[in-house]
């Protein structure tokens, strides 16, 4: 029987056919799943990544009801030109205290992984106000509204509670002190910001919205752009060193 006599066998017998697809597709499903219970861990600890403070938590979570992600992705793939535009591609320990997870899949914009420290903060208040004051032509929307909503600091430690229980190692003592970690993080020279820099190593206090009275869904916003992707050093970063 030649070769090609064999296979009509299948190509002729779909219940053939079927188990030969099903053998074939359990092979290669087990070729990729059976390694991952021999690793003590498939997400390598990389040095400076650290959970979201109070303010950028609640910042995330604006991020999320607005539904940025349907325009953004939060994720450099390790392909030269996303390198260049965007910067270093991003690690799987990057996103580690990320539930869920906000890679995204559709880029309308760019992808803001790394858009920590690229503008200033009155820039990124601009544009979120009106994001053609600043990028003329831009086709997104603007949030004016999260510059005059007071931030919701009454839930946030519930939040925390939520994501400890999922493993992000919150302390008590972190969800203890939400209300003055944020607003140690949204005040200029509050005497909260050096405990909070201890909990949180890099946090950044500042008055993000440009309006120190208060403490708007918008200095909650910012905190969080103002962080994506600054965590680790890739000055420093040893990338071999995390390579077994
Ligand atoms: C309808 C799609 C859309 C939505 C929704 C959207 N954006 Fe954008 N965004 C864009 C586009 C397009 C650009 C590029 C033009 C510009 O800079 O305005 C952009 C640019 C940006 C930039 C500048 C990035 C850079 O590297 O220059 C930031 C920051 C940003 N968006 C944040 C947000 C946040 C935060 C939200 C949610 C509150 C959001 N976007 C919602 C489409 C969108």
């Amino acid at each position: 029987m030649s070769a090609w006599a064999k296979h009509q066998v299948f190509e002729k017998n779909s219940l053939i056919l079927l188990v030969g697809i099903l053998l074939v597709v359990a092979i290669g499903g087990l070729v990729e799943i059976v390694p991952l219970f021999y690793l003590k861990s498939t997400i390598e600890k990389v040095e400076g990544v650290r959970p979201y403070t109070p303010l950028e938590m609640a910042g995330r979570n604006i991020y999320v009801r607005e539904g940025c992600y349907n325009c953004h992705s939060q994720m450099v793939r390790p392909l030269r030109d996303e390198v260049e535009r965007y910067g270093h591609y991003s690690l799987a320990a990057e996103s580690m205290y990320d539930r869920p997870f906000q890679w995204g899949s559709k880029r309308t914009g760019p992808d803001l992984a790394r858009v920590g420290g690229k503008y200033s903060d009155e820039w990124q208040r601009a544009h979120l106000v009106n994001p053609r004051s600043v990028v003329p032509g831009s086709i997104m929307p603007g949030y004016p509204f999260l510059a005059e909503r007071e931030l919701d600091v009454k839930h946030i430690a519930q939040d925390l509670k939520v994501q400890a229980l999922l493993g992000v190692p919150y302390s008590d003592e972190m969800i203890a002190k939400v209300e003055t970690d944020i607003v140690a993080q949204a005040t200029v020279d509050d005497p909260g910001a050096a405990e909070l820099v201890k909990r949180y190593p890099k946090a950044i206090a500042r008055d993000f919205d440009g309006n120190p009275a208060r403490v708007t869904e918008m200095d909650a916003l910012i905190a969080y752009l103002q962080m994506l992707g600054t965590l680790v050093d890739f000055k420093t970063y040893d990338r071999k060193a995390n390579v077994r």
